[in-house]
């Protein structure tokens, strides 16, 4: 179940009305506009669940870790509260989750563990879909001899050529390191078949799940990945990242370390004092879903069933509002969608897209937008790679529309009436 049916009648519990209740800062305004917060994939706003787990834990709780004193033994139970709920996130054991500052920084901590083990020769498999934080790290290996071997897209769609990563897999790739979904253009990776494929040629996986985490139910079990990474300020919690990894590699994997941090897990990954207040609010953001997730479906037992529940709405409406939106930019003159647009493929594809009118620089529009209120984002978004294969990265990029479920049909048609607007000037 790693990847939710996207199936738009499953909505009829769906309140968004319930949940834009949830999120103060969906009250801005700008100009006397309301503020439709269409950048879910630079960062998503935060529940007051959120916000207020932050602020009690300042309140009731700070210290550090390992003292022998009550607010140290409250944080270290809070700690470990957030970890139960990412475990149930990700589905997998307490002590594979690991906390860090966000996924660029875990993930360069990560590939400098692995390269420790690897030797000249060994080959890495990138993608050129991908975020370059899932590019940099890896392709920053090559001072060591390891070979960087980068997977095409198919232009026309914004999919990743899989035949392109058969024939660049071979018994010297050691890792593919690949995006669970494209924070520029929405495409959804066959992560599973992608992990039978590494596994098969006796490779590891890591999968940057940032974007998709939003998006769709996580489960590391079923898809066997080795890792999966996230970022909590892109599904509703506070500026941190999570990495799930498998025990035995979090085990065998030697990470740099201070040596009286504790080797054992999750500790020997988590060296140096960690963002209490921040994990407080992750816990506090899965707490949220699963609610939601209770609310959608009262029969759920688990937290990991809500957390299923919640998902299994949340993509019911974002695929209502995804196809409204691009239907209505099919109607604009002269707008180039990137990414998928055929509906039969809606599975695979998220609630993001990205877009060009004409020669109108997307600066431009985003900034037109903006005053208006509505917030998009412009350039690459750090998917550098794509942006240079679709040959945009010159002429400032594309505007990347994001849709959370936050966000309702009247924001969808504002964005399209603005957009016709900035088109006929
Ligand atoms: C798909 C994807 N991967 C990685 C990142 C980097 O995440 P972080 O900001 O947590 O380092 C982002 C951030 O936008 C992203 O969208």
């Amino acid at each position: 179940m790693s990847t939710p049916v996207r199936n738009p009648s499953a909505n009829a519990t769906f309140d968004v009305a319930w949940v834009r209740s949830q999120f103060p800062s969906l009250q801005t305004q700008v100009n006397g506009h309301p503020a439709a917060f269409l950048d879910g994939p630079a960062g998503t706003q935060v529940p007051t669940q959120v916000i207020h787990a932050i602020q009690n834990y300042l309140l009731t709780s700070n210290a550090n870790t390992g003292g022998a004193f009550l607010t140290s033994r409250r944080t270290e139970e809070i700690i470990s509260h957030a970890r139960a709920a990412m475990a149930d996130f990700f589905h997998c054991d307490k002590d594979e989750v690991i906390f860090g500052q966000n996924m660029t920084t875990i993930t360069f901590a990560v590939s400098r563990a692995i390269a420790r083990e690897l030797k000249a020769g060994d080959e890495i498999l990138l993608t050129t879909l991908d975020h370059d934080a899932n590019y940099s790290p890896w392709k920053a290996l090559e001072e060591k001899g390891i070979v960087i071997r980068t997977v095409d897209i198919r232009e026309d769609d914004c999919t990743l050529d899989l035949d392109d990563l058969k024939r660049k897999l071979n018994e010297k790739t050691r890792l593919i390191a690949v995006g669970y979904a494209s924070n520029s253009v929405g495409t959804i990776n066959p992560v599973a078949e992608i992990t039978r494929l590494a596994h098969a040629a006796g490779a590891m996986i890591y999968i940057d799940a940032v974007h998709y985490a939003p998006h769709g139910l996580i489960d590391v079990q079923s898809l066997d990945c080795d890792f999966l990474v996230c970022s909590p300020y892109k599904f509703f919690g506070p500026h941190m990242g999570a990495l799930y990894g498998k025990r035995q590699h979090l085990q065998t994997f030697r990470p740099y370390k201070v040596r009286p941090c504790s080797d054992q897990l999750p500790d020997r990954w988590e060296s140096g004092t960690q963002i209490h207040e921040l994990i407080a609010g992750i816990g506090a953001a899965v707490e949220y879903l699963a609610e939601l997730g209770r609310r959608c479906d009262t029969s759920v037992k688990s937290r990991r069933e809500a957390l299923a529940a919640a998902y299994h709405s949340t993509v019911a409406h974002e695929t209502s509002l995804i196809w409204r939106l691009i239907d209505g930019l099919k109607k604009i003159p002269n707008c180039r969608i990137y990414g998928l647009t055929d509906p039969q493929r809606s599975a695979e594809r998220s609630s993001t897209l990205s877009l060009r009118i004409g020669h109108h620089h997307p600066t431009a529009i985003a900034t037109f937008l903006g005053e208006r209120g509505i917030f998009t984002w412009d350039g690459n978004y750090y998917a550098l790679n794509l942006s240079e294969r679709l040959g945009v990265e010159s002429q400032g990029g594309m505007l990347r529309i994001g849709l959370v479920h936050y966000n309702t049909p009247d924001e969808v048609d504002r964005l399209l009436a603005a957009l016709r607007g900035f088109g006929s000037r």
